[in-house]
């Protein structure tokens, strides 16, 4: 009696030793199991972020131009296909934050060029006047060369200038002369383009040479990730 009573606890014991660790496996299984879908469904959400910014900023900036270079040669969208731009938007006579935000896209190109992780396209930074009336080629080619060797300069005819800042939805307007010289009002945006010519992001006034060179960074590596 005695010992039927032990040998039925032992074996109590034994399946509720047995319950417990079969129990613990599903839980660790199962929780493995959660980490793992989530993992999935982090990196799913991830790539669906790209694409879908991708996707807007395909509808709403960017587009053909045709301007004239600081070496005044004519140029397009077409010639900078396979190449990352950041591209601002401003005019020589600027007096104060034209020359701040050069600086920054100046900074901008150092720390890109430095960057760990290799980029199969080059980086290429754009100045594009909105003053065509007094920036000439030669006016912007100088102006460019007092901030980096790296800066294309871009300028052209009224009509010209007006139909890229219309794509990109950059708004300008002259102010009034006095004497020779005036303001041109104009939009602070870097706009970022992808090597298939296509807008993926844009910075404004807020955000420093540190931020935009990370930001873009991310971009880079996206997307190479992409078009593997
Ligand atoms: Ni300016």
């Amino acid at each position: 009696m005695f010992s039927d009573a032990t040998s039925s606890i032992l074996s109590l014991k034994l399946s509720i030793c047995l319950f417990l660790s079969a129990v613990s496996v599903t839980l660790f299984g199962g929780a493995s199991l959660i980490a793992f879908i989530y993992y999935l469904d982090q990196r799913k959400a991830k790539k669906r972020k790209v694409l879908q910014r991708a996707a807007v900023g395909k509808m709403a900036i960017g587009g053909p131009f045709s301007l004239i270079t600081h070496e005044k040669k004519p140029i397009t969208d077409k010639d900078f296909l396979g190449q990352w731009l950041l591209i601002y938007f401003g005019f020589t006579h600027c007096p104060d934050i034209c020359p701040e935000e050069l600086e920054k896209l100046s900074d901008i190109t150092e720390m890109l060029n430095k960057q760990k992780t290799k980029q199969k396209y080059p980086f290429q930074p754009i100045f594009v006047s909105v003053d065509p009336e007094r920036d000439t080629p030669e006016l912007v080619s100088k102006y460019i060369k007092d901030y980096s060797p790296h800066f294309i300069g871009l300028t052209g005819t009224r009509d010209q200038v007006a139909e890229m800042c219309k794509h990109y939805r950059v708004y300008f307007s002259q102010g009034p002369k006095i004497g020779d010289d005036y303001i041109v009002d104009h939009a602070i945006i870097m706009y970022l383009i992808n090597p298939n010519g296509e807008f993926v992001d844009y910075y404004g006034r807020n955000k420093n040479a540190k931020e935009v060179a990370y930001a873009i960074e991310q971009h880079m590596n996206a997307f190479k990730e992409l078009n593997k």
